[in-house]
């Protein structure tokens, strides 16, 4: 029997490429936001759900929803983030407070509420949340960096499930790729990366954790295109 993987933001373009790679060898329970066009395609052999995070109710409903399959979950991967660039003067409470219950509020009440006993859960962050973050990224570094501790606190509380963060640099995103490109290049020289890293090389790794033996709580980043290594 297939097994059942969650994945949030799997409308995301990291998501969308790990979704076409899991979609013969599993159930998934797809997670959306706004961008349901992509996801379409999938919803004939596949539970596709649309969440919007930032509303608690939501967060419930999604949980009960997930629940009421009564299935046992193996993995879960928490890929929704918000990403609002902003430079600290215009820093405000409510981008701050949005960013914390997408990308790292709703990854703690799912993670902690489904039935995952035996499985996983993969934590998307980003080297901003260790190192490579600038001063237009402060919250979204803080979340990152909190999205990492979070893995590391749940690898202690949740004894039967694994508990990875995978923190990738710049991806070949449209987001990535709307950047001012000499801001980019800058970005990338300060950072030392050489060029942007691929969806399809990211999805390839994060996959790979799925049938990891590391212990639960490891951290890994990805700096180049074909390395990623555990830092923690
Ligand atoms: N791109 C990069 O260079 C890079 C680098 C390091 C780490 N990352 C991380 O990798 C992951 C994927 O990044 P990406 O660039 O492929 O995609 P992205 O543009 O960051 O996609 C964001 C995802 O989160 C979902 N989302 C946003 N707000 C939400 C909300 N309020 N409720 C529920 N879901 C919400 C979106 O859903 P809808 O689209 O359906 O609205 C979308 O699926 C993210 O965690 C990101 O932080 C990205």
């Amino acid at each position: 029997m297939k097994k059942y993987i969650v994945i949030t933001g799997a409308s995301s373009p990291l998501g969308l490429e790990i979704v076409k790679k899991l979609d013969p060898v599993y159930n998934l329970i797809l997670i959306y936001n706004q961008n349901y066009e992509p996801l379409k395609k999938y919803v004939n052999n596949h539970k596709v759900i649309k969440c919007d995070f930032q509303k608690e109710e939501n967060i419930h409903t999604l949980i009960e929803e997930i629940n009421k399959l009564n299935v046992n979950i193996y993995a879960l991967i928490n890929i929704a983030a918000l990403t609002k660039d902003s430079s600290p003067e215009e820093i405000n409470l409510i981008d701050f407070t949005n960013s914390y219950i997408v990308n790292v509020y709703a990854p703690l009440k799912i993670s902690t509420s489904i039935n995952l006993k035996g499985g996983i859960i993969i934590n998307i962050a980003s080297t901003d949340g260790i190192d490579t973050f600038n001063s237009y990224g402060i919250v979204y570094a803080l979340t990152k960096s909190s999205l990492i501790y979070l893995t590391t606190i749940l690898s202690t509380i949740l004894k039967n499930t694994k508990v990875y963060a995978f923190a990738p640099n710049y991806i070949d995103t449209p987001i990535v790729r709307s950047m001012n490109p000499n801001f980019l290049k800058s970005e990338m020289e300060r950072i030392n990366q050489k060029e942007l890293l691929t969806t399809n090389n990211v999805a390839n790794n994060i996959i790979e954790l799925l049938n990891s033996k590391d212990p639960s709580g490891s951290i890994y980043r990805m700096d180049g295109n074909n390395e990623y290594r555990k830092i923690n």
